[in-house]
């Protein structure tokens, strides 16, 4: 179990698709390009909810190609899928879980565009927790409470919740970054994507807001095997044990209620 991880710069990552040599290629060498939009996140906050949003606003709402090509291959992890991010043709739209110290650092001189999205702690903390019994390249965390702990301490792949925020939000007021909260997309979807789509400079019309809001709600997303991992190696997922797409809702209750 111990070498399922390992420290990079004091941040936990999995041994699986992740390497020293990667992470390092990708703070110092990967070149940001001006036109990259880069879909940022830390885990379990709404990135491949994001990546639908921002896949379906480059269609113009129209769902052909998040119907047809799989989320990971629309948008590669930068950190995990560099090969196929290097060979992504412009425009590129990436994902990262990276804290900002590892991201790329190409970006400060670029006007690539970075969308962060945030959630409440207490539902990442569920929705990790959750997830480390499905992902098989993850440790199954036990129970809630020592895993509380881990995740209070930031002894979790990509390191502490609070680093990771107070990093990225850093870089709020300029003018290539944009952020929002998984809560404010739930609350106002469409005036969400009109929000993203302005950051964008890509102006959609109502009826194509709604479709990019219908085609990234939890149900199509959910229906979608080009999104929903049912289609994940079970090499790296245990389908039997649950759905990447849980319950999509803010966590209400106390601690283990969920
Ligand atoms: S990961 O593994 O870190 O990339 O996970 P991530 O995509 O960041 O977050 C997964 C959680 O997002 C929920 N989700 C959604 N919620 C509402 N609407 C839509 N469309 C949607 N798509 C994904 C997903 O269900 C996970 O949350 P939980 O609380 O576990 O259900």
């Amino acid at each position: 179990m111990a070498d399922k991880y390992f420290t990079h710069k004091g941040v936990l990552f999995p041994c699986l698709n992740y390497s020293h040599e990667a992470l390092s290629y990708v703070e110092n060498e990967f070149q940001v390009r001006d036109d990259d939009v880069f879909n940022v996140t830390y885990p379990k906050s709404g990135t491949n909810w994001m990546l639908e949003i921002l896949c379906l606003i480059r269609c113009d709402g129209d769902p052909g190609w998040v119907r047809s090509v799989l989320n990971w291959e629309r948008a590669p992890w930068v950190e995990s899928q560099l090969e196929s991010a290097l060979k992504y043709p412009a425009p590129r739209l990436l994902c990262s879980h990276l804290p900002v110290q590892l991201f790329p650092k190409s970006l400060q001189r670029s006007k690539a565009k970075v969308i962060y999205t945030l959630r409440c702690p207490k539902d990442v903390l569920v929705s990790m927790h959750h997830f480390s019994k499905l992902l098989l390249l993850l440790k199954d965390a036990g129970s809630l409470d020592p895993f509380l702990e881990d995740f209070l301490s930031g002894n979790v792949i990509y390191g502490s919740w609070f680093d990771h925020v107070t990093g990225w939000m850093g870089l709020k007021g300029n003018e290539n970054f944009f952020s929002i909260t998984y809560e404010e997309l739930q609350e106002d979807p469409r005036g969400s994507v009109r929000r993203i789509c302005h950051f964008l400079g890509k102006e959609l019309s109502e009826e194509q807001v709604a479709a990019v809001v219908e085609n990234a709600s939890f149900q199509s997303m959910r229906g979608n095997k080009m999104c929903n991992f049912s289609q994940l190696d079970d090499q790296y997922m245990d389908h039997e044990k649950g759905q990447f797409l849980r319950k999509g809702e803010p966590r209400v209750g106390a601690a283990g209620q969920d």
